[in-house]
C-alpha cells in the first residue's frame, strides 16, 4: 500500500510554517522531530480541563492519575513490555541516565570494569565516566568497525572479563546512522554477567523497539525524537530497578515506576506523549493495520520505515554522486537508520550548514555530541559533519530539492 504522505503531513501543523514566506524542509529530525496535532491537542486539553497535581480527590487530580497510568501502559506497549512499572518517564535521556548511573554505581566495587562503546552520544558516555571516576572503576572502550560502521561481536568478546559489570551500548548512532546488533551483543554480555544499558534515542525515531526481544537491562529513548514532547523515557527490567538504591525523597512512593520519579512530573508533556502514541495508532489505521495497540505501533513503524527507506535510497544515491563528498557512515542502507552525515574536501560543515539553512533546508553540523565518534573518525573538532536526518513526513520532492541545494553549495 502507498504511504499516505499528504494525509500524514496534514497532521503536522508546523510543516506548513514558513520563514518570511520561505518553505521549510525539515531534515534536522535527528535533533528533534515536529509533533502531530494529536500531541498538541492533548497538551492544550490538559491545561484547559485538568491541570492539577496528583494524588488527591479533586476530579482534576483523579484525571491526572489516570493520565499517568494510561501513558505508562501505552509506553510499555510501545517498548514491548507488559509491565508499566518498568517504564520511567523523566526530563530527558541524559537526566535519567545520570540518575540511574548514580544508583548503579553503588553495586560496583573499586577495580570493577565497565565497557563504553565508541559509537555513543555523550548522553551514554559522560554519566558512566563520572560513575567510574566516583567509584574507582576501570573504563574500557569498545571500538566500532570502520567498514561495517557498527560494533562487531568479536571486539566485545576481547574486552569482557570476570570484572566487567556494565556495558553502555548505542542502538543507532546519531552521527553515522549505524545500527548495532543489540540483541546479539546483549546476549554475549549477559553470558559474562554484564548489565547492558542501551541508548535507543536515535533508533526509536525509525524502528519499533522490542525490549523483551533484546533482553537488555535498561533502554533509554527520548519522545521528542519520535514526534513527541521534550521528555525522556527509560525501560528498566523490574528486578534491576528493584535492586537499585533509588535517590528519592523519603516520603515519596517506593512503588515502580514512581520510586524513580523525582518531584512533580511534567504532566502536560506526558499528556502530549499520549497524543503521540495515539498518532501512531491513527497512522496504523490509515495504512490498514488493526489489532492490539502493540500491533498498531508495529504497523505504523513498518509503514514509516518503508517510506523512510525509499527516501534514504534517493538521498544516499544523490550524495554519493557529489564530487569531494565523503559519507561518514555506511554507503548502503544495511544496518543503518535515516541519519546521514558527510564531510567535504573543500567546504567546512558550518559553511554548508549556514547556506542550506538560509535556503530553508534545516540541518545540523558539528560533532552532534557524538564526541567519541567524531574523534575516532578524525573529524575537524571545530567543524565535524553536516548531518541530515530524515523523518516519515519528509517527501521525495524535498529530497530532490535538498540534493539540488547541496550540489549547488558544494559546487561553488
Ligand atoms: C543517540 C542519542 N543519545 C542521547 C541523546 C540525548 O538525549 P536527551 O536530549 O533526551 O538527553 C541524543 C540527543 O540527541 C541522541 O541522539
Amino acid at each position: 500500500m502507498n504511504f499516505p504522505i499528504e494525509t500524514v503531513r496534514a497532521q503536522f501543523p508546523s510543516l506548513a510554517t514558513t520563514d518570511e514566506g520561505q518553505r521549510r524542509i525539515y531534515f534536522d529530525n535527528a535533533a528533534g522531530t515536529q509533533v502531530p496535532q494529536q500531541t498538541i491537542d492533548r497538551i492544550v486539553d490538559f491545561f484547559r480541563r485538568f491541570n492539577s497535581n496528583t494524588g488527591v480527590f479533586n476530579p482534576t487530580s483523579v484525571e491526572v492519575d489516570a493520565l499517568y497510568d494510561d501513558t505508562v501502559k501505552a509506553m510499555a506497549d510501545f517498548l514491548g513490555t507488559t509491565d508499566p512499572g518498568e517504564v520511567l518517564i523523566g526530563a530527558n535521556m541524559t537526566t535519567l541516565t545520570y540518575q540511574l548511573s548514580r544508583s548503579l554505581g553503588h553495586q560496583f566495587a573499586a577495580g570493577d570494569e565497565i565497557i563504553i562503546s565508541r559509537m555513543e552520544h555523550e548522553g551514554n558516555v559522560s554519566p558512566w565516566l563520572q560513575m567510574a571516576e566516583d567509584n574507582d572503576l576501570v573504563v574500557k572502550w569498545l571500538e566500532f568497525d570502520r567498514d561495517t560502521w557498527r560494533v562487531e561481536p568479536q571486539l566485545l568478546q576481547s574486552l569482557l572479563s570476570d570484572r566487567t559489570r556494565l556495558m553502555a551500548l548505542n542502538y543507532a548512532s546519531n552521527l553515522t546512522g549505524g545500527v548495532n546488533d543489540v540483541k546479539a551483543l546483549t546476549k554475549m554480555a549477559h553470558e559474562a554477567g554484564v548489565i547492558v544499558y542501551v541508548d535507543a534515542v536515535q533508533f526509536a525515531s525509525h524502528r519499533l523497539i522490542d525490549v523483551k526481544d533484546l533482553n537488555c537491562d535498561f533502554l533509554a529513548c527520548s519522545p521528542y525524537k519520535f514526534y513527541g514532547p521534550h521528555l525522556g523515557v527509560v525501560y528498566g527490567k523490574r528486578e534491576r530497578l528493584e535492586s537499585l538504591r533509588a535517590y528519592k525523597l523519603r516520603c515519596a512512593s517506593e512503588e515502580l515506576p514512581f520510586r524513580f520519579s523525582l518531584g512533580t512530573p511534567a504532566f502536560e508533556l506526558i499528556a502530549g506523549l499520549m497524543g503521540t502514541l495515539e498518532y501512531f495508532q491513527w497512522l496504523a489505521g490509515e495504512t490498514g493495520v488493526t489489532g492490539e495497540r502493540r500491533q498498531q505501533f508495529a504497523g505504523a513503524y513498518a509503514a514509516m520505515g518503508a517510506h523512510e527507506d525509499a527516501l534514504s535510497e534517493q538521498l544516499l544515491a544523490g550524495l554519493l554522486a557529489i564530487p569531494g563528498l565523503t559519507m561518514q557512515g555506511a554507503s548502503t542502507l544495511t544496518h543503518r537508520v535515516a541519519t546521514f552525515s558527510f564531510t567535504h574536501d573543500r567546504h567546512p560543515a558550518s559553511h554548508i550548514a549556514r547556506q542550506l539553512s538560509d535556503a530553508g533546508l534545516y540541518c545540523h553540523w558539528g560533532d552532534n555530541y557524538a564526541f567519541e565518534v567524531a574523534k575516532a573518525l578524525d573529524l575537524d573538532p571545530q567543524e565535524g559533519v553536516l548531518r541530515l536526518g530524515l523523518g516519515h513526513y519528509n517527501t521525495a520532492g524535498e529530497v530532490s530539492e535538498a540534493l539540488t541545494l547541496i550540489e549547488g553549495v558544494l559546487a561553488a
